[in-house]
């Protein structure tokens, strides 16, 4: 009898650990190539498609790889051609297409048992569908979100480091992260590889990635397709409003205590800028201003 769709290889679940998993989705007839060639080119005309070349590295600045390291075809051709297109890509927040969107929510559902039990309110429901040629690297980064990542074909190594480990991603990191979405500070180090958890994925394995959990990952020698699915939590939330809390009084010419340090203390600064953020946000909205929710059943796109 087929086992559970994503399945974890301990026995308990700890949100902000990083842990093997193992899954049942590599024959989905959604992850195969043929129906990703005819998602590029739904998400292309979308502008959901994000790609560059195999000759960006570990130390390439994330959000710059594909302005400094152009692929010039389209994601119909580069899917389709993986083998020799010496391309990354990435079809972002697929949940956007009505079809993936059941993707998205026959994992995150499968999930949804273990995960709310000890960390509850997910939201912003994702789906992010990585196709790449051998040898091409993601270069080092962080997400804000909780990630399952998991390998459909073809073979990589996934470099993941603890999300509480300040030596790697520094607390003034974490603060320009939340508040501004910069990654300028997360800065790669190859020294950073003697203290990393290595996944080696093959087809049927993944891992658990934490929100703001580093990570890299270079492939094999043949084509990788890999799949992940990830969302936000209250736990995600509110350590996100701690942060924006800090970097706010840091510019302040405060120098507050980092986040998780004091309870008690984060207790009584979550509920202040709770409090203030929601003001702030009723008052944008009867101005008539966008405003952006992140407890919203799927990301937006
Ligand atoms: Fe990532």
């Amino acid at each position: 009898m087929a086992g559970p769709l994503i399945s974890l290889e301990s026995d308990s679940f700890d949100p902000w650990k990083l842990q093997a998993v193992s899954h049942r989705l590599c024959g989905h007839p959604l992850l195969q190539i043929e129906s990703l060639v005819a998602l590029g080119r739904r998400l292309e005309s979308r502008k959901l498609v994000r790609t560059h070349s195999d000759t960006a590295t570990a130390g390439t600045a994330f959000g710059d790889a594909p302005s400094l390291h152009p692929n010039q075809r389209s994601a119909e051709e580069t899917l389709a051609g993986i083998a020799e297109a010496r391309a990354w890509m990435s079809l972002l927040n697929v949940q956007a297409d009505p079809v993936y969107r059941t993707l998205v929510d026959e994992v995150l559902d499968a999930v949804r048992p273990f995960v709310d039990r000890v960390d509850p309110g997910m939201s912003f429901r994702g789906g992010w569908i990585f196709v790449t040629s051998p040898g091409a690297v993601t270069p080092f980064h962080m997400d804000h979100e909780h990630n399952f990542i998991l390998q459909i074909r073809g073979k990589k190594r996934l470099y993941t480091w603890d999300p509480l480990d300040r030596g790697i991603i520094s607390e003034r990191a974490q603060e320009l992260f939340h508040d501004q979405h910069s990654r300028e500070e997360v800065r790669w180090d190859e020294s950073f590889r003697a203290r990393a958890r290595v996944f080696d994925l093959e087809p049927g394995m993944g891992g658990y990635m934490p929100s703001t959990a580093p990570h890299m990952v270079e492939n094999g020698d043949e084509p990788s397709i890999t799949v992940s699915f990830t969302y936000y939590t209250a736990a995600t939330r509110r350590r996100e409003l701690l942060y924006r809390g800090n970097a706010r009084m840091r510019a302040h010419g405060m120098s507050p205590s980092p986040v998780g340090q004091s309870p008690l203390r984060d207790n009584v600064k979550a509920a202040v800028l709770s409090a203030y953020m929601e003001s702030r946000a009723r008052l944008l909205r009867a101005l008539g201003r966008g405003v952006r929710d992140n407890k919203l059943d799927y990301a937006p796109t």
